[in-house]
């Protein structure tokens, strides 16, 4: 960023705009997005369907480009990123939590959160241990040789969450964590990633429509039709 560059921030975001094209038309999806994230913090997104949410996550994870602005992401200008550096910068720096988990069916809990360490090249050894500690912090160590279809919602999002902390990214972006579970199983997601966030130390970025998660963020966002406002919780 040519000026006001600040290295403490793990995400610096200023004048971001995303335009699709859909045949001849332009869908505007984000406007002059101005956003900074350190590390520690536990940022949460909200707005209606459609505002742009999962598009300015996708942005910051180096998923897809913006079409305008300047975003730096751990220090790494994602602008002028080649295809191979963001394909790197994904691997190392972010964890990706999703809505409906994601989760290989065939794998227990215990391989699908160890996958990512083995694909690095890791000891089977090493990584089944290093599984199992993490497995323990998101409290299943009980249920590790269950696959998904043996565990309930919130549990396979515990596997998700686990597997998006086991390569130690930098963040993690949760898009619509809580959407596809009942209040109290949502409920219990939310406290579990509050409870990494204050004990470990993780940073997360959740888009969302559960505004109970506004009531756990170090800082909350509202996206309205591609413009995004500090919320006012009070
Ligand atoms: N690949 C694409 N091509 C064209 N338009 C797109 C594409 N992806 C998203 N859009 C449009 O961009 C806008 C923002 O979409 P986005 O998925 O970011 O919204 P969202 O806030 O995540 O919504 P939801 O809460 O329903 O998940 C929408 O108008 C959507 O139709
Ligand atoms: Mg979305």
């Amino acid at each position: 960023m040519p000026s006001g560059t600040d290295s403490r921030y793990l995400i610096e975001a200023a004048g971001l705009g995303k335009v699709y094209q859909r045949g001849n038309e332009e869908v505007i999806a984000l406007r002059n997005v101005n956003l900074s994230i350190m590390p520690g913090e536990f940022t949460v997104i909200i707005g209606p369907s459609g505002s742009g949410k999962s598009t300015l996550l996708h942005l910051l994870g180096g998923i897809d480009r913006p079409t305008n602005g300047e975003l730096r992401v751990t220090g790494i200008d994602l602008i002028a990123a080649s295809e191979a550096a963001l394909t790197r910068f994904r691997r190392d720096n972010i964890g990706f939590v999703f809505q409906f988990y994601n989760l290989l069916p065939s794998l227990n809990a215990l391989d699908n959160v160890i996958l990512p360490l083995l694909a690095k090249g890791m000891s089977w050894k090493d990584s089944r241990a290093r599984g199992t500690a993490i497995l323990e912090q998101v409290g299943l160590h009980h249920r590790q040789m269950h696959t998904p279809g043996q565990l309930s919602g919130g549990e396979q999002q515990r596997v998700a969450i686990a597997r998006a902390m086991v390569l130690e990214p930098c963040f993690i972006l949760a898009d619509e964590p809580t959407g596809d579970l009942d209040s109290i199983s949502a409920n219990s997601i939310i406290a579990l990633m509050v409870d990494l966030n204050q004990r470990l130390g993780v940073t997360f970025i959740v888009a969302t429509h559960n505004l109970n998660l506004l009531q756990v963020a170090s800082r909350s966002y509202v996206l309205v039709d591609g413009l995004l406002n500090t919320a006012h919780t009070g």
